[in-house]
This record gives C-alpha cells, sequence and structure tokens, in this order.
C-alpha cells in the first residue's frame, strides 16, 4: 500500500514535470491517443460523417406524365382560340442523352398531336439517323406546344407562357446534349436576338447539358447548301456524346 502511494506519488511528480497540473474526472479523457477529447483537455465533437446524399431522381416517365397533365387542354395563352387542334408535348425516350428543340408544331404536327413529324421531321430522323441513333432513343419537343395560326413565329408573350413546360421536360429528362433547331428555338433557349448563322458552331453551356444551335431542317430543305454545316454540327453532337470535349 505504502509503496503504491510512493509510486503514484513519484507518477504525479513525472506528470507535473511534464506541466500536467491536474485531472478531469470528465470521460472525454479517458480515451486513448487518436480517440475523441485527446489530450485537448475540452470535449470535441467530431463532425459527423455524412456519404453523399444519393440525388433523388423523380421517374422521368412519372415526371413526363405529370408536366403533361398540368399543361392539360391549356387556355393559358391565346394560340388556344387561334384555330389549334391540339397540344403538340413532345416524343421519344425520357432518359434521352440527346434532345432536339423546335419551334413549334406545324400543321402536321398539330393533326397528329407529335413534332417533326411533316417534311422537316422527315429531313430531322435522317439527321438522328446520320448520328447512329434512331428517333424513339432521342427526345423531341418545341419551344411552344400549340400551332401558331398561319405557322407564324410564335409571339413573346406565347414564349413567357410555354417555355415553363420546356424547361421541365429539360429538367426531367437531363440529356447530356442539347440541339437547338433553328433560330426561333436557340434565341428562345439562349435569350439572344443573335442570328442562327452567329450562334451555331458553338457549344453553350445550357441547364447543365450542352447546346449546340443548328438550322432548322425546314430551313435545311429550302437550302441544302447547308447540310455541310449541319453535318459539322452533328459530329460534334456525336463526339460530346461520347464524352469528347469539344470547344
Ligand atoms: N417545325 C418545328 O419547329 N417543330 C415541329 O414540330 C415541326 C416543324
Amino acid at each position: 500500500m505504502a509503496d503504491s502511494r510512493e509510486q503514484l506519488a513519484e507518477h504525479l511528480r513525472f506528470l507535473g514535470e511534464l506541466g500536467v497540473d491536474g485531472f478531469r474526472r470528465d470521460r472525454v479523457w479517458a480515451g486513448r491517443p487518436g480517440e475523441r477529447g485527446e489530450g485537448r483537455g475540452e470535449r470535441e465533437e467530431k463532425p459527423e460523417v455524412r456519404s453523399p446524399e444519393p440525388e433523388v431522381r423523380v421517374d422521368p416517365v412519372t415526371e413526363l406524365a405529370a408536366i403533361r397533365d398540368d399543361i392539360g387542354d391549356c387556355t393559358r395563352c391565346k394560340l388556344c382560340s387561334l384555330g389549334r387542334k391540339q397540344i403538340v408535348y413532345g416524343v421519344g425516350s425520357p432518359t434521352a442523352g440527346l434532345m432536339f428543340v423546335g419551334e413549334a408544331p406545324g400543321r402536321d404536327e398539330d393533326i397528329q398531336g407529335i413534332p417533326f413529324v411533316g417534311r422537316a421531321g422527315q429531313k430531322l430522323t435522317q439527321i438522328i439517323e446520320a448520328i447512329g441513333l434512331k428517333r424513339d432513343e432521342v427526345y423531341i419537343a418545341n419551344v411552344i406546344k400549340c400551332r401558331p395560326p398561319e405557322n407564324r413565329n410564335p409571339e413573346p408573350d406565347e414564349v413567357d407562357t410555354c417555355e415553363p413546360f420546356l424547361f421541365r421536360q429539360i429538367d426531367t429528362i437531363k440529356p447530356r446534349v442539347i440541339v437547338a433547331l433553328g433560330t426561333f428555338a436557340a434565341r428562345s433557349l439562349l435569350k439572344t436576338d443573335a442570328p442562327i448563322s452567329r450562334l451555331r458552331g458553338r457549344v453553350y453551356d445550357y441547364r447543365g447539358a450542352q447546346l449546340v444551335p443548328t438550322f432548322h431542317p425546314a430551313y435545311l430543305l429550302r437550302n441544302p447548301s447547308c447540310r455541310r454545316d449541319v453535318w459539322d454540327d452533328m459530329k460534334k453532337v456525336r463526339s460530346l456524346l461520347n464524352g469528347e470535349t469539344v470547344v
């Protein structure tokens, strides 16, 4: 007993020489080096290490159907009373890596309720197939979901009313690449007045995707000399889909 008291006293002297001037009964001190509270004299909470939240991805099929339901038989702008037969929503794969955005439905699309089914649509199908994809592997939609009378350009209030639905389609599908078809789509998406001839040839960051503007297939039908430019743009699209860096 005397021995152990003597040993304890000596041990305390030794600790005193090291500068240890007291003990706390706090359990934090009871740990070993490397454990919680090591040698600091204070209770230190280790930050909780959390694994990153998995991205909650809403089922795109359900979400696209919900957006379509929200559009309903839309009367939000004047196009509903200017002769359109039906809403032309979008078509294709809900998980497409590649999305095409056109201007607005034409006569054939208004009749069938499907975007790009007329002559311009056939040209678009050829373009899609030229880069080794099938039409049902991409997603196709328009900025405006109703046919403007006499195929006139959509007006600013019509775009403002309708484009939120396109944004929701894009945010649901999360394509890696978006092709804006023609001046109107490119200008609407990029919020610029620049002509397509100035916009194309570059890749833009857009809503988490890479946006490639190109000529509208209807314009290509009238101006076959643009084929080379469209092909250059589509080669860029193919490279982007392959994960290559494109300027
Ligand atoms: N032109 C477009 O911009 N969209 C269509 O759906 C058809 C023709």
